[in-house]
């Protein structure tokens, strides 16, 4: 970046050894509710985000998305960060209710137009847009006209979400063409339909959680679908589902087993596992040991919705943060040692997460894997020198990317990583307490600051590595 002031020398922190591939896509991600704010202007529809936020208790300090970075109103300045920082992609997601203020039916101009000038302003600038389609906030038009059953309970859902994708291709994919169709289906499910602390905040039997899941694999597959008969460029279809990673106790091949097992594994009771929701996609049936887990409680399906929900497409997306260890023969998760690094969400730094997460992924889908999330919250403000240092965020980042190109030298298939995020901002039932911004952001003045490391991550994809 072009502010040369810097806290932390690159010769302290980086060896010159890793390296990425020529046409590695480096990025940054962030989503609509998370940082658009103008939530009831432009004729913009609620979502169910918006809801749950004026619910008393529902999120920490009452904060809501209303104003969050103010970047529809901003996205010019947020596109020139993203250009000094020097990233080749970029993953925004698009706010259903805004281009549909009432989730079907009437398509809101002003809001389509917010996108194209979005892309259009990324193209200007060199970058590529990574769009996805949907990142949590459900319109609420369409979630009370399913009653009582919750959006995504209604099978009608599905239809809902391919005329929403094909309004937005119709409109964008002369310009965009990779798309990532939902944004971990195992958070807003078990969050939003299981323990209550998301939106819409419902409390649902498994049983339910289970229908509402078939719902989303089925409206993923019906986006690829509508996205391959419909866009106007070769699209670079994926999903972007929350990697689940149990990393290996030691380096011995029993724990690595072990880890590889658990990591494909339905552990328990709920949706928090990764094949549920990628053995469907990838090889076209449910898991096994998830039928068996899940029992009665899974819901009827046919052949037919199995098709569907298996459209190829061109990469998976994995959204990793951290791992927890197993160990052969000692069944569950190991503790954590007392004094291991966390962040300030207090998950356990686990550097080589990324690496048995593409690992483990790459091994049983043969299919090419983009890391769509990896970050960490961490304690920032600006200091008395006007900067805001965070060597937290780069030792973390570095030590994951690591592991990240250990990966790739071993062959497996990486496209690219995005690191999540371009700026502080409303991190769901958290409000604004959580920051993972490369860039601060003042909530009261909007005044954004890069972070060391912005500039830090600006030298790696400068020099494709460190
Ligand atoms: C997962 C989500 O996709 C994103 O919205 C969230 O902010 C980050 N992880 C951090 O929790």
């Amino acid at each position: 970046m072009t502010d040369s002031k810097q806290a932390y020398p690159s010769s302290a922190i980086m060896s010159p050894t890793t390296r990425f591939p020529d046409d590695f896509n480096w990025g940054v991600g962030t989503s609509a509710y998370q940082i658009e704010g103008s939530a009831s202007t432009g004729g913009r529809g609620p979502s169910v985000w918006d809801t749950f936020c004026q619910q008393e208790g529902t999120v920490s300090n009452g904060d809501h998305g209303g104003t969050a970075c103010d970047h529809v109103n901003r996205f010019r300045e947020d596109v020139a960060l993203l250009k000094q920082i020097g990233v080749g992609a970029y993953r925004f997601s698009i706010s259903w209710s805004r281009v549909m203020p009432t989730g079907e039916g009437l398509v809101n101009e002003p809001g389509l137009a917010f996108y194209e000038q979005l892309v259009d302003e990324l193209l200007l600038a060199g970058i590529t847009p990574w769009v996805t389609l949907f990142h949590w906030d459900y319109p609420q038009a369409l979630f009370e006209q399913s009653g009582e059953k919750g959006g995504w309970l209604n099978p009608k859902t599905v239809d809902w979400f391919a005329v929403y994708t094909r309004v937005i291709i119709e409109r964008l994919s002369d310009r965009v063409s990779h798309w990532i169709t939902l944004n971990e289906p195992q958070c807003f499910l078990s969050y939003g339909h299981g323990d209550g602390t998301n939106a819409p905040g419902l409390k649902l039997p498994l049983a339910e959680q289970l229908t509402a899941a078939h719902h989303a694999l089925l409206a993923h597959g019906r986006a690829v679908q509508v996205i391959r008969e419909r866009a106007k460029t070769p699209p670079t279809i994926g999903w972007a589902p929350v990697g689940v990673v149990k990393a290996p106790a030691s380096p011995a091949q029993p724990d690595i087993e072990a880890a590889q097992k658990a990591t494909m594994d339905v552990p328990t009771k709920s949706l928090w596992n990764n094949t549920w929701f990628n053995d469907p996609v990838f090889l076209g049936h449910y898991p096994k040991p998830g039928l068996r887990r899940f029992g009665k409680d899974v819901p009827e399906f046919t052949a037919a919705d199995m098709e569907i929900i298996a459209q190829p497409v061109d990469f998976l997306g994995l959204n990793i943060y951290t791992a927890q260890h197993v160990k052969a023969g000692d069944p569950g998760d190991q503790p954590t040692p007392p004094g291991t690094p966390r962040t300030a969400f207090d998950w356990p730094v686990v550097e080589d997460s990324l690496y048995w997460g593409v690992r483990f992924h790459a091994q049983r889908y043969q299919v090419p894997i983009v890391i769509t999330e990896n970050g960490m919250a961490n304690v920032d403000w600006v200091h008395t020198d006007g900067h805001v240092h965070d060597p937290q965020r780069i030792d973390y980042t570095r030590r994951h990317l690591k592991f990240l190109a250990k990966a790739i030298d071993e062959g497996f298939d990486v496209r690219g990583y995005f690191h999540w995020s371009l700026l502080d901002n409303f991190e769901w039932a958290f409000g604004y307490d959580k920051r993972f911004g490369l860039i601060h952001v003042d909530f009261e003045t909007q005044q954004r600051t890069p972070k060391d490391s912005a500039r830090w991550y600006a030298e790696v994809i400068g020099n494709n590595g460190f």
